[in-house]
C-alpha cells in the first residue's frame, strides 16, 4: 500500500494556497472586467465529447474509465468541449455574444516534469457568438492584459491554423488529413510532416509550407513575406487577410505580437486564428497560455457559430508571477483561565462578527507557553480574556512590542490594527 500522492499530482500547503487563490482572483477579477461571467462544468465528462474533435494528442493522454453501469467517461482534459456543450445544451438562446470564462482542475496522463503536471488548472475564457477582427483581437488582448498585470516577461504569437489549412485543402487533403499534419508540425515532426505533404502534393507542396511554419517575426515583415510565398493561392491568401485584421485590431488595443505562421496546437477543432504566450524564463515547459478561434458547437448538435478563447496554464503563471505572499493579520483570542474559556468563546466570535479574523486558543495552555505558541504562529495582536471581561474589557497584546492595553470589548472589532490589511 502506498500513501504517496499519485504521480503528477501535489498537494498545496497553506501559504501556497493562499497564493494560488490570490493569482485566481486577480486573473478572473479581469476576466470580469471585460464582461465574462463565470461557469464551471463537471470533472468527468462522457469519453465521447472529448475524443468528438480534441485531437489524438489529447485523446492519447485521457483518464477515461467505465463506471459501475459500464458507461465510458473521462476527466476533463480541458473546458472548450465542456463549455461548448453546456453552451448548446443551455445557452444557445442567449443574447450574443455570450462572454464565459472559467477556472479548473483538468487531467492528462503526461510525462511529469517541472511546470508539467498529471492535474493541473486552468484559467480561462470562450467568446461566443462573434467572429469579427475586433471580437478575436479582444480574446488575445485579454490574455495579453493579465500577463501584463502579473508584469511578466513574455513573448506573444499570433498565427493561423486557417492559412495551413487552405494551402492543404486547396492541395486535396481532407479535414482528417489537414489535422494529421497540423499535428506533427504542433509535435515539432516537421520532417514527417513535409514528407507526407510530398506525397500528398508534391515538392512544391511540401516547400511552400516549410517557407511558410519558418515565417516568425516583426507582424507587418511576416504579413508581406507570406504574402510573397502564397502567390496564387486565394483562399490561403484569403485567410492570411483576415489574420491581418486581427493584427490590425490587436494595434487598436495596444498589444504587441509577432506573427507566427509555424503555431499549429495541439487540438483539431481550431479553424483560423491561433496563439500562443510564452515565458521563456520557465524553459521546457514556457508555454503559459493557448487559444484560437474555433467551431465546435455544431460537432455537439447545436448551430454552427464563431467563436474564440484561450486558456491559461494557472500553475504556470504561478511559477512565472513570483508573487509575495498576501500580508493577513493574524489575531488570537486566549483565555487566561479554564473558567474564562466560554467568555473567550464569545469575544472570539464577536469579533468574527464584526470581520476580524481571529482563532481562539484551544490547547487548554498557560498564559506563558499560549503567548509562545501565538508568536511561534505569526500572530501579531493578542486578545487575553480575564476577569476584567466583568466590565466588559479585555487585554489587547501587540506582540511585536509586548505592549497591553485594556480595551472595551465594544471598541475591539473598530481597531484598525486589527482589521486586515486591504489587498494590494
Ligand atoms: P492547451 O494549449 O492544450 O489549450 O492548454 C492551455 C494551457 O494549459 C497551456 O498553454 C499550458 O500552459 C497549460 N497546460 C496544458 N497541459 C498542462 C500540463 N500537463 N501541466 C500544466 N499546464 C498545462 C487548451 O486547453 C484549449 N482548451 C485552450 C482554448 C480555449 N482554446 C480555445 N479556447
Amino acid at each position: 500500500m502506498s500513501f504517496r500522492r499519485p504521480r503528477g499530482t501535489r498537494d498545496f500547503l497553506p501559504g501556497e494556497m493562499e497564493l494560488r487563490r490570490m493569482l485566481e482572483s486577480r486573473i478572473c477579477g479581469i476576466f470580469r472586467s471585460f464582461g465574462y461571467r463565470e461557469v464551471g462544468t463537471p470533472t468527468f465528462e462522457h469519453l465521447e465529447l472529448i475524443t468528438a474533435k480534441s485531437g489524438e494528442e489529447i485523446v492519447e493522454r485521457l483518464y477515461s474509465f467505465q463506471d459501475k453501469s459500464g458507461r465510458w467517461l473521462a476527466l476533463r482534459p480541458e473546458f472548450t468541449a465542456p463549455v461548448m456543450r453546456m453552451y448548446v445544451t443551455s445557452l444557445q438562446s442567449e443574447p450574443k455574444p455570450l462572454r464565459l470564462y472559467y477556472f479548473g482542475p483538468c487531467f492528462r496522463y503526461e510525462r511529469p516534469q517541472a511546470g508539467r503536471y498529471r492535474e493541473f488548472w486552468q484559467a480561462g475564457v470562450e467568446l461566443i457568438g462573434s467572429g469579427t477582427p475586433e471580437a478575436q483581437a479582444e480574446v488575445v488582448a485579454l490574455a495579453d492584459t493579465v500577463l501584463r498585470e502579473l508584469e511578466l516577461e513574455y513573448e506573444l504569437h499570433v498565427g493561423s491554423v486557417g492559412v495551413l489549412r487552405k494551402l492543404l485543402a486547396e492541395h486535396g487533403a481532407g479535414e482528417e488529413e489537414q489535422v494529421r499534419v497540423m499535428g506533427m508540425i504542433d509535435r515539432g515532426e516537421v520532417e514527417e510532416a513535409l514528407q507526407r505533404l510530398e506525397a500528398l502534393g508534391g515538392a512544391e507542396l511540401a516547400e511552400l509550407v516549410e517557407q511558410l511554419i519558418s515565417l516568425e517575426g516583426e507582424a507587418r515583415e511576416v504579413a508581406r513575406r507570406a504574402e510573397r510565398v502564397l502567390e496564387g493561392h486565394s483562399g490561403a491568401t484569403g485567410e492570411l487577410r483576415s489574420l491581418g485584421e486581427i493584427m490590425e485590431a490587436l494595434e487598436w488595443y495596444g498589444v504587441e505580437a509577432r506573427l507566427n505562421l509555424g503555431i499549429a496546437r495541439g487540438l483539431d477543432y481550431y479553424t483560423g486564428m491561433v496563439f500562443e504566450a510564452y515565458v521563456p524564463s520557465l524553459g521546457a515547459e514556457k508555454q503559459v497560455c493557448g487559444g484560437g478561434s474555433y467551431s465546435l458547437a455544431e460537432v455537439f448538435g447545436g448551430k454552427p457559430v464563431p467563436t474564440s478563447g484561450f486558456a491559461f496554464g494557472f500553475d504556470r503563471l504561478l511559477i512565472a508571477a513570483e508573487l509575495e505572499p498576501p500580508v493577513e493579520r493574524r489575531v488570537m483570542v486566549i483565555p487566561l483561565s479554564r473558567e474564562m474559556v466560554p467568555g473567550a468563546v464569545r469575544v472570539a466570535s464577536e469579533l468574527r462578527g464584526r470581520g476580524v479574523m481571529c482563532e481562539l486558543e484551544v490547547m487548554g495552555r498557560k498564559l506563558g507557553k499560549a503567548l509562545a505558541g501565538a508568536n511561534a504562529k505569526g500572530v501579531e495582536y493578542v486578545v487575553l480574556v480575564g476577569e476584567e471581561l466583568r466590565r466588559g474589557r479585555v487585554v489587547l497584546r501587540d506582540m511585536r512590542t509586548g505592549e497591553q492595553r485594556e480595551v472595551e470589548v465594544e471598541r475591539l472589532g473598530e481597531l484598525p490594527e486589527l482589521s486586515q490589511p486591504s489587498s494590494p
